[in-house]
């Protein structure tokens, strides 16, 4: 159940002058040994909790179950309240697991467990249509958030708590929200603690994006009925992988090597083209991951540098018939990423009618699965033969053991990825400008001065807006 990374199209002997030669290997060797031992002292000095999530939740994980099998019964609805690291893991993981019309089962064949809704925005239509489809009395809704003062999280959980106050009662709150968070830090833990939640700790050293390991993902799994010791186990296999200390056999470093050249020679898209629906949301996942981590302005050194990759999410087949033109035929600044699967977890054979129509007979008697699969190797040929790098992560099947290895592998990469950059892949003061300025708008006490400096801004001018 091991995955696999096949790099061959990303190659210069294979794919011809814009990919990558053993000469530019040769070069980076240097780097790539400093780059292999920062990893490891990083780990060694707490620079990278994250990395250790496999092995010590042996308590977390009994706890949640314990909490999911008191709880699921009455529970119809498990809705997590939550953004971008909060909430794009548990998105991820429950597609990629679960039947993917989860929430149109019934409760019996979703065996007992309930069904899972995640708000990830302030959209106004969105929360109040969620209103239209859960039933307060049996919905646990699960406030994430590390700061605990994100706001699209916070007003949520503000809303959810007056409601549930005034239609079910003064202590409503305790039995239907289970929060998750620092354990000391941030507006989140004194709340959860004097309104007397059951609660979950995010550790201290692991960042958001890199959170789906900690209780952030695994309640919400857990609760969804996936097996998340597994899930770990999954995660701790990819992690021996990952130890490798040599970049050419270790496929998360590899894979951040290779998409260091690529930014090198101009290539700042990283295409995730999933040939599965159910991992269509990990590409979401690996999106803000990929972007949040890498996306910098600053090198370690303080230098500007302006440097990352745009992630694209895509679908094979379906962006075949959408993208496809694009990557095939565009400029050459991007690298396509497809992640197969060998076996599918059902298998439909297309019946064997229209004999006599040239153009539809062919497909009679083929399956599903061996279309997907043709579709996936011929547009791998077409970029090929494009001469636009391309790679491919193999999944053997889509399970919680290979859905942790895949989570891991991308998070080392990332990391990997991060030291060949010299950039600090754990911090997105990007991110916290948009909130920074959100606070000052919205009159956030403490946030004057950054409100003189959004009011000092040039007025934008009437000509400009059509
Ligand atoms: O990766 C990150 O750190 C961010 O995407 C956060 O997950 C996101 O901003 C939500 O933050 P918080 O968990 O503090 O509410």
């Amino acid at each position: 159940m091991k995955l696999r990374l096949d790099f061959n199209n990303m190659m210069a002997n294979l794919i011809g002058e814009k990919g990558i030669s053993e000469e530019d290997f040769a070069i980076l060797e240097g780097k790539i040994e400093a780059a292999e031992k920062a990893m490891v002292e990083k780990r060694a000095n707490g620079g990278m909790d994250w990395r250790d999530l496999p092995y010590d939740q042996d308590e977390i994980v009994e706890d949640i179950v314990d909490y999911v099998e008191s709880n699921k019964d009455w529970v119809e609805s498990f809705v997590v309240l939550g953004i971008g690291g909060s909430a794009l893991g548990p998105i991820a993981v429950q597609q990629a697991i679960n039947h993917p019309h989860w929430n149109e089962l019934s409760k019996e064949k979703r065996k007992g467990y309930p069904k899972l809704y995640v708000v990830d925005n302030v959209d106004p239509e969105k929360l109040v249509a969620l209103f239209d489809v859960i039933d307060l009395e049996t919905s646990l809704f699960n406030v994430i958030s590390k700061s605990g003062g994100t706001s699209e999280t916070m007003s949520q959980f503000m809303i959810i708590k007056e409601k549930l106050e005034k239609e079910l009662g003064k202590d409503a709150v305790k039995k239907h929200v289970v929060a998750t968070t620092d354990a000391s830090k941030g507006t989140l833990r004194p709340i959860a603690d004097e309104e007397g939640l059951k609660s979950y700790i995010i550790p201290a050293g692991v960042g958001g994006r890199f959170s789906e390991l900690t209780p952030v993902g695994l309640l919400p799994a857990a609760m969804c009925g996936i097996d998340i010791k597994t899930l770990l186990e999954g995660a701790a296999y990819m992690d021996e992988i990952c130890k490798i200390d040599n970049t050419f056999k270790n496929p998360a470093h590899m894979y951040g090597l290779l998409q260091y050249i690529s930014m090198q020679q101009g290539k700042n898209i990283s295409i995730v083209m999933a040939y599965a629906d159910g991992l269509k949301f990990i590409a979401d996942w690996y999106a803000q991951l990929w972007a949040e981590s890498l996306g910098k302005k600053y090198d370690l050194d303080g230098n500007v540098v302006n440097v990352g990759q745009t992630p694209v999410k895509a679908l094979g087949a379906t962006d075949q018939h959408s993208q496809v033109q694009l990557y095939a035929e565009g400029p050459h600044d991007k690298v396509v990423l497809f992640m197969g699967v060998d076996k599918y977890r059902s298998e439909i054979t297309i019946p064997k009618i229209y004999g006599d129509v040239p153009n539809l007979g062919f497909l009679g008697g083929a399956t599903h699965n061996k279309l997907i699969h043709t579709e996936q190797m011929a547009t791998e040929y077409a970029l090929f033969k494009a001469e636009q790098t391309n790679m491919t992560l193999t999944v053997p099947e889509i399970n919680e053991f290979t859905v942790g290895q895949i989570l891991y592998l991308f998070e080392v990469a990332t990391g990997f990825a991060g030291e060949l950059m010299n950039i600090n892949a754990f911090d997105q003061p990007g991110v916290e400008e948009g909130k920074n300025a959100t606070y000052a708008m919205f009159g956030r006490p403490g946030y004057e001065e950054k409100k003189k400096e959004l009011d000092a801004r040039p007025e934008k001018k009437d000509k400009y807006i059509i």
